[in-house]
């Protein structure tokens, strides 16, 4: 720590930023659906489901669109995409909810599914562009829709972290590291209370997975160099770490040889942060300033408190 100290935040004093504010039902990520509290979209369970929408279009949204605009709205949707009322509101002089869909689904900079989800195929934007075109017509459709609940929960390296609480840098991938480090059951995963000494609750703790819904527990398998840097509210770099390939960790324990052991209880730096994440050449940034560096806590395999779910390798 040199000169250019300022702005700084005794942590201390934040710690209260850490709890989410309630816990969905525990999992101990082995089964599948642990009903996370995030809606179904459009109200379908799986049966068929009726819609003033052609099918081509009810199809779409319950594919790609209705697991955050559904008639629960989940990660941080303004608004749901259910029937055709919904579609055709208008939400500024001569733009609807269609056309700002399809305008958004065309967007490179900004695409609607939000990164990191695919961007929609052209197929995809045609069947929106064509009903649009045709005076966006009421449709009936009775055909099953997919059921646009939650997505389902993947482990693309089919491998998992099966050794609990035994202490190694690739321990329990993709659980909120921090929060259990300091004794408490964030999301039911730590029922036992188990605590690590003071030394281990690193200021920045988290998992880099290869996709959004991976599961609990799955070793991440990222290949070549992925990067998570860290940027205080004074804009400069407090810390840079590397994530570890195996499990996908990474904590703030420095640079390789470590440098800056950044421990909860006594950093001094300027907050809230932002975050960047690269690899293979491209980079993905956190927008939203936060004051938790404990990752995991809302980058869950669903996604908590309006994260998209895990924090990925672009
Ligand atoms: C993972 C959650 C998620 C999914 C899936 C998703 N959205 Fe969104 N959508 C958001 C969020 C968050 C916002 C508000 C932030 C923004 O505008 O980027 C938003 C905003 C929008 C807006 C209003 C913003 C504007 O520019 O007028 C439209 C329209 C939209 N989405 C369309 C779609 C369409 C169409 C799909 C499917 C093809 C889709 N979204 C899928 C999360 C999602
Ligand atoms: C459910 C509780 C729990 C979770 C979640 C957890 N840990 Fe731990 N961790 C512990 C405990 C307990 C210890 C101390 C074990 C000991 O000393 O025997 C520990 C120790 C460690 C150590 C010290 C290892 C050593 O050799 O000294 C590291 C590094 C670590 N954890 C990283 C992580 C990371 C990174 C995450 C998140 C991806 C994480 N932990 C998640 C409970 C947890
Ligand atoms: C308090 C909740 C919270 C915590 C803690 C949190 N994030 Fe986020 N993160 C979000 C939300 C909400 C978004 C979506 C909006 C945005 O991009 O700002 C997000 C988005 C991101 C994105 C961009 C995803 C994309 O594809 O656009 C990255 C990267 C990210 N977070 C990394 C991190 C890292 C690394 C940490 C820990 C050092 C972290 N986040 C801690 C809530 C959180």
């Amino acid at each position: 720590m040199r000169a250019g100290a300022v702005a700084i935040v005794l942590l201390v004093g934040c710690q209260g930023v850490i709890e989410p504010g309630h816990q969905p039902p525990g999992s101990a990520g082995g089964g599948d659906a642990t009903g996370s509290g995030v809606g179904g979209g459009g109200g379908a369970s799986g049966g068929p489901v009726a819609s003033d929408l052609p099918c081509d279009v009810a199809l779409l949204l319950a594919r790609q669109c209705t697991s955050c605009h559904g008639t629960t709205l989940s990660g941080g949707a303004p608004f749901a995409m259910v029937s055709r009322a919904d579609l055709v509101r208008e939400v500024a002089p001569g733009s609807t909810v269609a056309s700002r869909s399809l305008a958004r689904m065309q967007l490179a900079s900004a695409p609607m599914p939000p990164s990191p989800f695919p961007p929609p195929v052209a197929a995809d934007v045609a069947v929106l562009e064509q009903w649009l075109a045709n005076g966006a017509p009421v449709g009936e459709c009775t055909q099953a829709l997919p059921d646009a609940g939650p997505a389902p929960l993947t482990c693309q390296s089919q491998s998992t972290w099966t050794q609990g609480n035994l202490a190694s840098d690739d321990m329990n991938p993709g659980w909120a590291c921090q929060a259990c480090h300091r004794g408490q059951n964030v999301h039911g995963q730590n029922p036992a209370l188990d605590a690590a000494d003071a030394e281990r609750a690193y200021l920045f703790m988290g998992t880099v997975f290869r996709g959004v819904n991976e599961r609990d527990l799955c070793n991440a398998g990222l290949s070549g160099t992925v990067e998570i840097e860290i940027t205080g509210a004074n804009g400069q770099r407090i810390t840079r770490m590397v994530a570890r390939n195996g499990s996908g960790n990474f904590f703030s324990d420095g640079e390789a040889p470590r440098s800056d052991r950044l421990l909860l209880l006594g950093a001094t730096v300027s907050l809230p942060y932002t975050a960047t994440v690269r690899a293979n050449g491209r980079v993905v940034q956190m927008r939203t300033p936060q004051m938790n560096g404990d990752c995991n806590a809302c980058h869950t395999e669903r996604g908590f408190d309006s994260a998209p779910g895990r924090v990925v390798a672009p």
